[in-house]
């Protein structure tokens, strides 16, 4: 049975979290496949707002699997946190909730490695969440990992305590000022462990090859955007993990040819939060309403989210990088009276006129071309059907399926799980 896919084609925060949500219905198995507790996918239901950071986003639903991929790496502290809330809205995840054994664990001392390396980068940091993430993939990849199945070895204190040693000589060596206190980082990583072991932990590779072989439905989440795929994103101003389409591969362990819909996810403009290139970036009237109205602050870190024009070029990239099926666009209701709007449909570049994305965007000869459409003054917050939508928004989604040669099969109006426009 096949895998169906869905991903954010932007810098993240295009609305996955409420589209699996929407979605989760149609599956049985939820499975969340690579990135951490960087992170936040925000759900609205019964109004009520949910940010998960590790948890897959079906989690809200009764009989249905939810499983944190081996491609994963989960901080047990801020997992602990998730869990806590979900108890708080008596949910139970004893029997939906499933981690793989191959996911790797971010310890204190990778978040310390993560804040000495963005202090002493200065203005050239990255703009991490500090979460802790680069450096646990780089230990990943380095092959000095600490996994969820670690925890299953009575010795694998020995094995943290090495880890820990080779990290604390890693933060010397930034010779940074860094404010914590150790011992009570420790103390509440070892106590949010306790939580994580009495979970169910599964080889999830062949949980998964079992369910694709009873036909079970499956949707793998992704989390970040393709643009800050650590190979196809606008390196080094990325994540640490492949946020693409073959992420889902290696962080489930599933064929390229088991996935089916490849469903990608973006905003009817465009945000960026933290360091790195953004040509469409406006830091004018038009980007403040569209930062006011589309309410645009990190989930994770409440840190205000730069936002611009939609960046035709850089979507037709992700479109062609993730092999998308199918278009979700969201946040259209906040562009719900704009006089006109904008679409970059190629760049200037080094005296010519391009259509691709350059190897490295954040030149300073890089400027974006824009198309521009009326906009529409309707509020379609409560419209329902995609024929009620106003004819200039029609336009406009029929400009960019035509450009983009793939359907637009949802419209999002709206936070709420509700606000969804199956066209
Ligand atoms: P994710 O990381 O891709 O899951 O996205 P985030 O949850 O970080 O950010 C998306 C934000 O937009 C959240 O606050 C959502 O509640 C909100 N949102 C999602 N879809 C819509 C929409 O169609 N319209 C509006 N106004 N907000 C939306
Ligand atoms: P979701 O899944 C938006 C950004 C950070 C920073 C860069 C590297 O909610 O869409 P990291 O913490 O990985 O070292 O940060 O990537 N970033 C995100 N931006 N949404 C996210 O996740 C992000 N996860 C990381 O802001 O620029
Ligand atoms: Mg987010």
């Amino acid at each position: 049975m096949s895998i169906d896919l869905l991903l954010g084609l932007q810098w993240g925060d295009e609305g996955k979290g409420k589209i699996v949500d929407v979605l989760t219905s149609k599956y049985k198995i939820i499975a969340r496949f690579q990135g951490g507790p960087n992170a936040g996918h925000t759900l609205v239901f019964n109004n009520k707002k949910h940010v998960l950071h590790t948890i897959p986003s079906g989690i809200f639903h009764e009989n249905k699997i939810n499983i944190i991929g081996n491609g994963v790496v989960i901080d047990p502290v801020i997992l602990k946190n998730e869990l806590k809330n979900l108890e708080l809205e008596g949910i139970d995840y004893n029997q939906s909730l499933l981690i793989s054994r191959k996911a790797h664990l971010i310890l204190p001392t990778h978040r310390l490695i993560d804040a000495a390396s963005e202090k002493s980068k200065g203005k050239n940091k990255i703009g991490s969440t500090l979460k802790g993430i680069g450096p646990t993939y780089m230990d990943k990849t380095g092959r000095n990992g600490f996994r969820v199945g670690d925890l299953e070895n009575e010795n694998w204190n020995e094995k943290y305590s090495e880890l820990k040693l080779k990290h604390q000589k890693l933060i010397n060596f930034y010779n940074v000022d860094l404010d914590y206190n150790f011992d009570e980082l420790e103390k509440e990583f070892f106590k949010a462990l306790e939580i994580l072991k009495s979970l169910k932990f599964i080889d999830s590779e062949e949980f998964i090859h079992q369910e694709q072989d009873k036909g079970s439905p499956i949707l793998a989440e992704g989390a970040q955007g393709s643009l800050l795929d650590i190979d196809f994103g606008t390196y080094p101003y990325v994540t640490s993990s492949n946020t693409t389409a073959a992420g889902a591969c290696t962080g489930l362990g599933v064929s390229p040819n088991s996935i089916k819909e490849v469903f990608g996810i973006f905003k009817a403009y465009t945000t960026r939060v933290g360091s790195g290139p953004f040509p469409t970036e406006l830091f004018d009237s038009d980007g403040e309403r569209m930062s006011k109205i589309g309410n645009e602050f990190g989930a994770t870190t409440g840190r205000p989210r730069r936002c611009g024009w939609l960046d035709l070029v850089a979507l037709k990239y992700s479109c062609k990088i993730n092999g998308v099926t199918k278009l979700m666009m969201m946040k259209s209701d906040v562009l719900s009276g704009f006089n006109s709007i904008k679409v970059c449909t190629s760049y200037e570049y080094r005296g010519s006129n391009i259509n691709y994305l350059p190897y490295d965007i954040s030149d300073s000869s890089l400027k974006p071309i824009y198309e521009e459409f009326k906009g529409w003054g309707e509020d379609i917050t409560k419209i329902k059907e995609f024929n009620d939508l106003p004819v200039n928004l029609k336009k406009y989604i029929s400009y960019l399926e035509k450009e983009l040669e793939i359907p637009i099969a949802i419209v999002s109006v709206g936070p709420d799980r509700t606000q969804t426009i199956i066209v």
